[in-house]
């Protein structure tokens, strides 16, 4: 902290969930803020024995004296959020924001009426793209023009700001991945709106300059769900072999996997400004990783692993998960240079 923004390294589904959610416990932000696009996105968060699956709240409401917010930047689908404020329990600190745009059934259907985004873009159809092409026809209805979201709704904008300037903890949480967006990705196969660091803190109503610290998210091998280009995508048989089978959060698809790809991971770590890397399911990959926290305990192929990472793009990696739950992480945040080079060992910087 005081003021992070965490975003997806490749095309979503890197674990964001887990990696907000464990922040949120262990750094207690004054503010956990939505930034992204709308809930098209889902974010797995595995506290207290139950698994939650968010599309609106941000995954940092774990932490119960944390404050959370969604920018006005992100749309809302008022039916998806009323239901997650119920089933995480967080009607009481919750603010949306007045411009936040609306998600409308109708633009459910119109995006399911298409092939091209059915068909073509393997979109999830959750109306965000309509949604997001309204308001840029200036045609959209905002938050502050809907009843059921009337308790809610406020400026977050002057919220975060606030906090900002009495150096308060704050955390932005942005949604898919840096090659969903639809300015740095795979056009056409991309989502609605740009996904990185950048647009995440326009979202928010917070400058370049506000930020201190940019984290992003990489999962040990890369995956892709929906059409678009995958490269190294391996076929099923041996993703399944590999142990690296998952499905879609919103969607429930099989998504498609490939191995780590140093060449992108590269890209989105300039694109993105990242100060720091979170790297997750380092498990799946090497099993003896499963539920370590300290470095130490970590093989020498693992250790490898990270070392090629930090070495090929030239920013360290901070946190490693190594199981679903919350406390499967090594954090490295705290451990100096020093010690971590001699731990790992790990190859500095090109
Ligand atoms: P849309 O944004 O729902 O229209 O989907 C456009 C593309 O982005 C499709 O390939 C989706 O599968 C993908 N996509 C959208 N949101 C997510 C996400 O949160 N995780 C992974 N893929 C996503």
């Amino acid at each position: 902290m005081p003021c992070t923004v965490i975003v997806g390294g490749f095309f979503g589904d890197e674990g964001k969930g887990k990696i907000a959610a464990y922040l949120a416990m262990r750094d207690k932000p004054d503010i956990c803020i939505r930034g992204g696009n709308g809930p098209n996105a889902g974010h797995t968060v595995i506290h207290g024995g139950v698994q939650y699956s968010l599309r609106l709240i941000p995954s940092g409401f774990v932490d119960p004296s944390t404050s959370l917010l969604i920018g006005p930047g992100v749309p809302v689908d008022p039916t998806v959020l009323l239901d997650e404020l119920r089933k995480t329990d967080s009607e009481r600190r919750i603010e949306v924001d007045n411009q936040c745009a609306i998600v409308e059934p109708r633009h459910k259907e119109q995006e399911s009426r298409s092939d091209h985004l059915s068909k073509k873009v393997g979109s999830t159809k959750s109306g965000v793209g309509a949604c997001n092409a309204e308001r840029a026809l200036r045609m959209v209805k905002l938050a502050q023009q809907i009843p059921s979201l009337k308790p809610y709704v406020g400026d977050t904008v002057g919220e975060v700001q606030k906090a900002l300037s009495e150096n308060k903890k704050i955390m932005i949480e942005g949604t898919q991945g840096t090659f969903l967006s639809l300015y740095h990705g795979t056009y056409p196969y991309v989502t609605s709106k740009d996904t990185t660091a950048s647009s995440a803190c326009a979202d928010v109503g917070v400058g370049p300059t506000q930020v201190d610290e940019v984290i992003v998210i990489f999962k040990a091998y890369v995956t892709r769900v929906g059409e678009g280009p995958l490269e190294g995508q391996l076929d099923r048989d041996e993703v399944a072999r590999r142990g690296w089978t998952e499905f879609g959060t919103v969607t429930g698809r099989e998504r498609r996997a490939a191995p780590f790809d140093f060449k992108l991971a590269k890209r989105a770590v300039q694109i993105n400004g990242a100060t720091q890397i979170a790297l997750t399911k380092l498990d799946v990959l090497f099993p003896t990783a499963k539920g370590a926290q300290h470095i130490e305990d970590l093989d020498k192929g693992a250790k490898a692993f990270i070392s090629e990472i930090e070495k090929q793009t030239g920013v360290p990696v901070t946190l490693i998960g190594t199981g679903p739950k919350e406390e499967d992480l090594i954090d490295l945040r705290t451990v100096s240079r020093s010690a971590r080079i001699q731990a790992a060992p790990i190859v500095r910087r090109n």
